[in-house]
């Protein structure tokens, strides 16, 4: 008896209660008022009360909160509501890339002013006014280099460059050696001409070029690269959201408001099947994008090991006073060779006046080693070791950015785990099967419509240019600048190009195997007559005493060759 009473009761309580509930949900639309105004729209384009939706054209039908200008606003509210977080994890990243890409770049400007000051204060140490008369053979030297990084082989041929400062070095070397007779052009013209086989700076110009061309090729391509990657990303972040993704975003985001559950989130697999559908052509970029990331990777390496700029541009100094000493070790055979070459040249006719003693004089004293003063840091104080680490970093931690997208967008706040979420009609479990990545797949979105046919063609360029860099990054990574390639195809130098100019050539025969390479810069190594002259710019990197210490060497070794 008790207990029909009491089950009477429950039922008619939750009969009242289970109408008023349903009532204040198709009746009311308070809740949907508030929400509606807290995005900034106008509260009066809410109803009062829930009206038939039979006028909705995205959200389900039956009572509604919504009005068509409804749906039309809390359209244009999805559209930038799906933008947002996209653009975020884009600018987060494009901003990550622009960073490292000023912090690389101002790092080589940097060396490269610091190569050229210490070049100059050790050489008007060691020269004194002979030096300060030729400053400007040098000050071109690094205003070619810095073009050449900044421009690569469309503004400077760096091996025919490098071939005219040593052949303009030696000539004043030549003149300066023997300021007792008078030369015509054609007599310099000669002089130069034996230049090849009297190889009087030993065999210092040939390493150095190897070492700058690919030193330099690795360091602006891996530069060009970064900036390849915040231009990519630039690019990308400006295509916007197709008619067919608001639509399926605004029911995704908003219908829920108009069903009047206005806190209710969709289900995690409904988000990813409307992100993947609306990321699409984003997600297609991802295989270059990867390919292209293991290409900087590897440079990188290279960057960390036997290409390293800075271990090779900071001794710079010392290498072409080694240059230098062997020329004048040679002195004597180099005039008696051109003499027996080009003939016995004419003395000068006021050779015996004091001031050409004076300069002969000077430059026929041996050179004293100076004594440096402590190699200028950058401003930053960094190396390139601790940049190539961070970067290394940042560019794994880019990897499959755009496949991830839905996923990185559907999670936390912005999705109801469970089956207690918002399927798109009801909140209820999302059923439909989840779609791939990639525009490919998205011929059967269940809740986007994708016109697979019709690539977006501003992702496209960017895959395109993603392609085109990889290859570069590959040519570097042998020692090869490509970004000219029809100019630079078949050059001469045996080493230069390693025999192999095109990108698919094969690694074995690159430049890093083919000729002996600075390894482990950061460990001073003793220099050993056998060894080359490649060794004493090693020990003098990038410190004071150990520069000093290159010049003893150099001294104390005069025929290593
Ligand atoms: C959403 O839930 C409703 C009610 O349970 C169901 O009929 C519908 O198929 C579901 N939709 C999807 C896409 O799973």
């Amino acid at each position: 008896m008790k207990w029909v009473s009491v089950i009477s009761t429950i039922c008619t309580l939750s009969v009242i209660f289970g109408s008023t509930t349903a009532e204040t949900k198709s009746k009311s639309c308070n809740e949907v008022r508030l929400a509606y105004s807290s995005k900034g729209f106008n509260l009066n384009d809410v109803p009062n009360q829930g009206v038939n939706g039979a006028h909705l054209k995205v959200c389900p039908q039956g009572y509604t909160c919504c009005t068509v200008e409804m749906e039309e606003k809390l359209s244009q509210q999805s559209r930038s509501d799906l933008k947002a977080p996209v653009s975020q994890l884009s600018s987060n990243l494009q901003s990550t890339f622009t960073q490292r890409h000023r912090h690389f770049d101002q790092f080589f400007r940097e060396l490269l002013d610091n190569a050229e000051s210490s070049l100059h204060k050790m050489f008007t140490r060691t020269y004194g006014l002979m030096f300060m008369r030729h400053a400007e053979l040098f000050k071109n030297l690094f205003q070619d280099l810095r073009r050449y990084y900044a421009s690569g082989s469309a503004a400077v041929n760096l091996e025919a460059m490098l071939a005219d400062f040593w052949n303009s070095l030696m000539e004043r070397m030549f003149r300066l050696m023997n300021v007792q007779y008078e030369f015509s052009d054609a007599y310099m013209e000669c002089v130069v001409g034996h230049s090849e086989q009297l190889k009087p700076f030993g065999d210092v110009p040939r390493k150095l070029r190897l070492q700058l061309t690919r030193a330099f090729v690795a360091a602006r391509t891996f530069t060009r690269g970064l900036a390849v990657m915040q231009d990519v990303v630039g690019k990308v972040s400006t295509v916007s959201a197709s008619p067919g993704c608001v639509r399926a975003a605004m029911k995704m985001l908003y219908c829920p408001y108009c069903s009047g559950q206005v806190a209710l989130k969709p289900c995690q697999n409904y988000c990813l099947n409307v992100l993947r559908g609306c990321l699409a052509n984003q997600a297609d970029l991802d295989s270059e994008w990867n390919n292209f990331l293991d290409a900087m990777l590897s440079l990188a390496e290279r960057l960390e090991g036997p290409f390293n700029f800075e271990s090779v541009v900071d001794p710079i100094d010392v290498k072409i006073s080694d240059a230098i000493m062997n020329m004048q070790e040679n002195s004597m055979q180099v005039s008696q060779k051109v003499f027996q070459g080009c003939g016995q040249p004419k003395l000068a006719a006021g050779f015996r006046s004091r001031r050409s003693i004076k300069e002969g004089g000077g430059f026929t004293g041996r050179f004293r080693p100076y004594s440096p003063e402590a190699r200028p840091t950058t401003a930053a104080g960094t190396s390139l070791d601790r940049l190539v680490t961070d970067v290394k970093k940042k560019l794994k931690h880019a990897k499959k950015f755009w496949s991830t997208l839905p996923e990185t967008v559907c999670a936390g706040e912005r999705v109801a785990p469970g089956d207690e979420c918002w399927n798109g009609t009801a909140k209820s479990r999302y059923e439909s099967v989840v779609m791939g990545n990639g525009l490919a797949n998205q011929v059967s979105n269940p809740d986007v419509e994708v016109d697979i046919t019709k690539p977006d063609m501003v992702i496209r360029r960017q895959i395109a240019a993603l392609k085109e860099m990889t290859v570069w990054l590959k040519a570097a990574h042998s020692g090869n600048d490509i970004s000219m390639d029809n100019e630079e195809d078949g050059g001469s130098g045996e080493e230069s190009g390693s025999g192999c100019n095109s990108p698919s050539c094969d690694d074995d025969r690159d430049i890093y195997f083919s000729t002996p390479a600075p390894h482990n810069p950061r460990v001073v190594k003793v220099a050993r007559p056998d060894a080359g002259s490649e060794n004493s710019a090693l020990v003098a990197r990038s410190s004071t005493a150990l520069a000093l210490a290159g010049l003893v060497l150099a001294l104390l070794l005069p025929h290593w060759r």
